[in-house]
């Protein structure tokens, strides 16, 4: 004769079973109210204006960059650097050393240079970043890409943006700096072809100022005449 296999009335294995129902409801339940309540909590910061507190999945968020909001979804690791070239489409600042060496990916917050491979893009949000986008275009160069231009000051471009970047928060603080100055001020950023005669001369003329350094290759000799 068949035994009935099934626990009676009220007895311990079927408690416990009702337990682990219970407890996995309340899991996905809670997991779910949570990502909920945080995208909720994002969206109502932002749409207040102020900082969101995000974390620990993904949430939609923005960052003013060279004047414009700029929707990404952010985790708690992405870096600045990450979400302006691979989220915001903004391919100024350069991915080289990713460990503050290089300067490659300087950008200014809040007009001072920082190194956007080291910094949150979530400690960036509400602050004012400028790019070398925001510096000057092709149609409408900031004098120090002029400058640059007419100095021969880079070969493969690659710690240009950077470059460029430090410059203008030096210029925008010392409108006249010496060679002392520009040399201090562009210590972060590594040429590895080795340009900088040619930076530190238009970073001099770009202020006014005659260049003094002998370039190392074509460009204006110091004379200003072309080499
Ligand atoms: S890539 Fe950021 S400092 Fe080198
Ligand atoms: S121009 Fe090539 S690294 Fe500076």
């Amino acid at each position: 004769m068949p035994q009935d296999s099934s626990p009676p009335p009220g007895s311990s294995r079927k408690r416990d079973v009702s337990r682990r129902l219970f407890l996995q409801t309340i899991g996905i339940s809670a997991a779910t109210a949570a990502a909920e309540g945080q995208a909720a909590n994002a969206d109502a910061a932002l749409n207040a204006g102020e900082p969101a507190i995000i974390g620990p999945k993904p949430a939609r968020t923005s960052l003013q960059v060279n004047g414009e909001n700029l929707d990404y979804i952010a985790e708690p690791a992405t870096t600045l650097l990450e979400a302006l070239r691979e989220q915001c489409n903004i391919t100024g600042p350069k991915e080289v050393c990713d460990r503050a060496a290089c300067g490659g990916c300087t950008v200014l917050v809040d007009d001072r240079p920082v190194a956007s491979c080291m910094m949150l893009a979530l400690d960036a949000t509400g602050r004012k970043i400028t790019t070398v986008e925001g510096i000057g275009t092709i149609d409408n160069p900031d004098p120090l890409q002029v400058a640059m231009a007419e100095f021969d000051a880079m070969q493969c471009g690659f710690c240009t943006p950077g470059v460029v970047t430090s410059a203008k928060a030096l210029l925008d603080h010392n409108p006249r700096p010496n060679l002392d100055e520009i040399r201090a001020a562009l210590s972060g950023n590594l040429c590895r072809c080795g340009t900088y005669p040619n930076i530190f001369n238009a970073v001099l003329v770009a202020s006014g100022q005659a260049p003094v350094v002998e370039p190392t290759d074509r460009g204006r000799s110091v004379s200003g005449e072309q080499a």
